[in-house]
């Protein structure tokens, strides 16, 4: 839900092995004091960090954006500038980019513990500025750690969770005997919950260390120096090469270069990979809002799905089918995804599964045994309620296939089977294009259960040359109708069948970005209560292709249409009940959820700018959400 971000320059040249694809990657990192080559020439003043951390923080936005900060070593003395708003907001104020050193660490936070104050921004110190700390997760136990601390005299400055963290190193490192690696090794320990950190001391010219335990840390390595970050985006633009941390790792950092201890403090070599350029991709290529390119984007989702690899696919696909019982686990729209994913279980392979919500799961835990699999979807792969759910999963002797976009993700770790999506970096805080690619996803998985994924695959194909056609003129309706009804304060939308969740979909999406009461529902569940709520005008919904649910949905839609409903029609087939019809194209039945979840998408996009609002920064919704 924060992100976080550490450079340091380093006094010599990484070499990376040949960038021909070829080559063999070689063990260069953890080895780095050997295969470092050239010192920069002598004289050579060597550029300060605070820039690159600065554009790192803006690559890393998505993950909170209420408060921002930076903190970097100069000549011995640690100097921290925070403050509370978007990163560009804070960079005005506080210069955030010119601070000097070669050394520093940034943080773009997203409000948990204490409310958003400049005090309870990122980076943190300890009580005499020794060292600074920033920090994306929980640390659960902090009250009884704070209470500790503060009886021993020390004074706290923020409301945070995370001011524990630089307060215990000092402690650690009392008087100067002991090594800011001896005391990150004594405090992890005793911090519950999950977290990654990097903490950043004035000792020696500048010591950078980052530690994880359930959250994501990457190091990304470039010609001036090495980059520790929750994600590899924030310096996908300067490093070829990286190295994920697991957990209870610990990356040193200093001018000459990084080391890797394992939990138990001993070093350890890593193998680097290198940087995923189509991951790196973040440009907003002309368009206005990262939003409106990655639902732009989606006709290619879909085809890049319909070419994945085969053996991960047909090996999560067996596991399922010979499952006894098959439950997804996700959260917002992954979990939406996950409901479309059951109806095609059903419909195409007759497995039975279910979809728990994952901040629900664990109190359906105790049905779970070695005959289960869990299928947990998450776009990000470090969102917290799928982590704990796929820990007690784990715990039962279930197995896991995980559904992830990110490359390098906790819950890709966690796996028996891994399934990427291949979407690309979703930078758009409302998800759009992961979940088109989650569906095609489960679509060639039912496929593959029943032998048939040529078939998939081929179907898949023709889906996203349709989307691509549809995609073509639809603004062009979709704006008018968001501009007529922007000031409507309820939305309904309703479906049947495979079509239910992306109604579901559609009202979440108008109800992150442009702040609308929507809901989605079953149509049949219209006269079980909500339909009281229908008056003179009030929008719904219908989503009604030409399928097995078209006749029933019509009749619901003209349910509320007697009672005063405007009846917007997605379906390729006109309706009199329709008083607006976005029309898309016919597909075979089971694909329709491919499609029509597209206008929807845009018509929130097109309320959101109708109403003033940014559609890739909404209020209170973070992109990640690492807390329970
Ligand atoms: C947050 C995001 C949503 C996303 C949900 C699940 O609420 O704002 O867009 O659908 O988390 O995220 P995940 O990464 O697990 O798919």
């Amino acid at each position: 839900m924060c992100g976080i971000i550490g450079f340091c320059r380093t006094s010599e040249m990484w070499v990376a092995p040949s960038l021909d694809s070829a080559a063999p990657v070689v063990p260069l990192v953890g080895a780095m004091h050997q295969t470092l080559i050239a010192n920069h020439a002598a004289g050579i003043s060597v550029p300060i960090a605070s820039p690159l951390v600065l554009e790192g923080l803006r690559r890393l936005e998505y993950r909170g954006y209420d408060s921002a900060g930076i903190a970097s070593v100069d000549n011995g003395s640690l100097l921290v500038r925070k403050d509370i708003g978007a990163i560009a907001e804070v960079d005005a104020l506080q210069q955030l980019g010119l601070m000097p050193g070669t050394i520093a660490v940034g943080h773009t936070r997203w409000a948990t513990h204490g409310s958003v104050t400049q005090a309870n921004a990122h980076p943190h110190t300890d009580m005499a500025g020794r060292v600074v700390v920033v920090h994306n997760g929980i640390i659960e136990n902090y009250e009884e750690l704070r209470d500790g601390l503060h009886a021993e005299g020390i004074v706290f400055r923020s409301d945070t969770d995370s001011e524990v963290i630089p307060q215990l190193f000092a402690r650690e490192l009392g008087d100067g005997c002991a090594t800011l690696e001896e005391a990150v090794r004594l405090v992890c320990p005793r911090l519950q919950g999950p977290y990654a950190f990097v903490v950043l001391s004035a000792h020696d010219g500048g010591t950078m260390i980052g530690v994880r335990k359930g959250n994501p840390l990457v190091v990304g390595f470039s010609d001036h120096g090495v980059f520790l970050s929750s994600d590899v985006l924030a310096f996908s633009e300067h490093a070829r090469w990286m190295v994920s941390l697991t957990d209870g790792e610990m990356a040193i950092v200093t001018s000459s270069g990084v080391r890797f201890l394992n939990p138990d403090g001993v070093e350890v070599v890593k193998i680097p990979s290198m940087v995923d350029c189509v991951w790196a991709d973040v440009g907003r290529d002309g368009y206005g809002h990262y939003m409106l390119k990655e639902i732009l984007e989606q006709p290619s989702v879909v085809s890049r799905c319909g070419h994945g690899d085969n053996d991960l696919l047909v090996d999560a696909a067996l596991a399922i089918l010979g499952a006894r019982q098959v439950v997804f686990t996700a959260c917002g729209t992954s979990r939406h995804a996950s409901l479309i994913g059951r109806y095609f279980f059903s419909k195409v392979a007759r497995q039975f599964s279910d979809v728990v919500m994952a901040s629900e799961f664990g109190y359906f835990a105790a049905s779970l045994n070695s005959q289960t699999v869990v299928i947990a979807v998450s776009q990000s792969g470090e969102t917290a309620d799928v982590i704990a759910g796929v820990k007690l999963a784990k715990e039962a002797g279930a197995r896991v296939v995980s559904v992830v976009n990110r490359p390098s993700c906790v819950l890709a770790e966690m796996g028996d089977y891994l399934v990427k999506l291949g979407c690309g970096a979703e930078i758009g805080v409302a998800a759009t294009k992961t979940f088109t690619g989650q569906i095609s996803l489960f679509y060639l998985l039912a496929h593959a259960m029943v032998n048939k994924l040529q078939l998939g695959r081929s179907n898949l194909e023709q889906a996203g040359i349709l989307l691509h056609e549809l995609l073509q003129g639809l603004g062009d309706g979709l704006e008018p109708l968001a501009l007529r009804l922007r000031d409507r304060e309820h939305l309904y939308y309703i479906g049947r069948g495979v079509n239910f969740a992306v109604a579901m979909e559609g009202a979440l999406k108008m109800k992150e970005i442009s702040y609308i009461h929507a809901e989605g529902m079953p149509a049949g569940e219209l006269k079980h209560g909500t339909l009281a709520l229908i008056e003179k005008g009030t929008p719904v919904v219908a989503i009604c292709p030409n399928d097995e649910t078209h006749a029933e949905t019509i009749s619901n839609a003209m349910e509320a249409k007697v009672r005063g409903a405007y009846v917007i029609g997605v379906s390729d087939v006109e309706s009199r009940v329709f008083d607006h019809w976005i029309r898309m194209p016919a597909v075979s039945s089971l694909l329709y959820p491919i499609i029509a979840v597209a206008p929807l998408q845009l018509f929130a996009y097109h309320m959101a700018l109708a109403r003033g609002c940014d559609p890739d920064r909404p209020r209170n919704l973070a992109k990640s959400v690492t807390v329970k």
